[in-house]
């Protein structure tokens, strides 16, 4: 299967084949992370710059953890130790990078369109790691490839996508890359935390009532509150929040025996999620998330920058 692409900003810009490429592409690298040296060479040479200018833990470690199995250059930039401080521009900043004849800008900005600018102005390959409110690609890759292990085919699943729609990127992303690869998806939010138009987003069905959705789904993705973005007092307290919208040990006997659930971390315990739910060795595929963020971002990597076969099994 032919892949064009030479940015990862939209997931709306991949087609299912694209998706199930990059899906296949990551369990062989799966194999190459069970070795007992976890490195190949196939991006040897190749300069990638991670700019972080938001926090992060498991986006940014994953990608840096994947660039050096895959044998790339990283360089580490964003955040208050740089001349954006001084007052340099996202462009000036970004034309410096250049000038060093790097390959790619992976990129997280609180600002939604960051990613595309970098790609107007920079003429480099550019990964999305998250902008704003907008989307977070790589985030929907590894769901997807989460919960594809686990269920076998992701087409005709029921998936609930629960919380704080209107200030997650992720949802942006998700519910989009769930809809291409066939999924039904229910949106399950409190009223203030829903946007405007949620039909936007594509999903099947929208509701305010977890108990009535809950049995119906195959999989259930809690999304973190966003408490950096929120303004006003969307619900009158956490435990509020908990009581109605959070997956709860009391609300295990509505789900399905084989039902899932994912978080796309960092979890707010108590509030979206109990560490019942969250650890549950059965149903919670949390870890498993997180470590398909390396295999889904080096097969990114390795498909967006044309890494040679050198190491990798067929
Ligand atoms: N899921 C996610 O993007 O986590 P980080 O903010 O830790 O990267």
């Amino acid at each position: 299967m032919a892949f064009n692409h030479k940015h990862l900003i939209d997931i709306t810009e991949y087609s299912a084949d694209d998706i199930m490429t990059i899906l296949e592409t990551a369990t062989r690298f799966k194999e190459v992370n069970e070795r007992r040296i976890k490195q190949v060479p196939t991006l040897k040479g190749v300069t990638v710059v991670n700019m972080f200018n938001e926090p992060s833990t498991r986006t940014r470690s994953s990608f840096e953890i994947a660039e050096k199995r895959l044998s790339a250059n990283s360089l580490n930039f964003g955040g208050s130790s740089t001349s954006t401080v001084k007052g340099e521009s996202l462009v000036d900043t970004v034309e410096t990078l250049c000038s060093y004849k790097i390959d790619m800008i992976i990129v997280r900005d609180k600002h939604a369109g960051v990613p595309r600018k970098i790609a107007d102005v920079s003429g480099v390959h550019v990964i999305d790691a998250g902008d704003g409110k907008h989307q977070h690609p790589t985030q929907a890759l590894l769901d997807l490839y989460s919960i594809w292990e686990r269920k076998g085919d992701l087409n005709g699943l029921k998936v609930g996508v629960v919380g704080d729609i209107g200030h997650s990127r992720v949802c942006g992303s998700l519910i989009p890359a769930l809809k291409i690869m066939g999924c039904e998806v229910t949106v399950i939010a409190p009223p203030t935390l829903m946007p405007a138009r949620p039909d936007i987003l594509g999903a099947d069905h929208v509701t305010s009532n977890l108990d009535e959705a809950l049995p119906e789904l195959d999989v259930v993705y809690m999304l973190r509150i966003q408490r950096e973005r929120l303004e006003g007092a969307p619900y009158p307290s956490l435990r509020e929040y908990n009581l109605l919208y959070g997956l709860t040990q009391e609300r295990e006997h509505l789900m399905k025996p084989d039902a899932l659930i994912c978080h796309p971390g960092p979890i707010n315990r108590g509030v979206e999620l109990d560490s019942y739910m969250a650890d549950h060795p059965k149903r919670s595929i949390i870890l498993d998330q997180v470590y398909a963020g390396i295999l889904t971002r080096m097969a990114a990597l390795y498909l967006l920058l044309g890494g040679s076969e050198d190491g990798i099994t067929a």
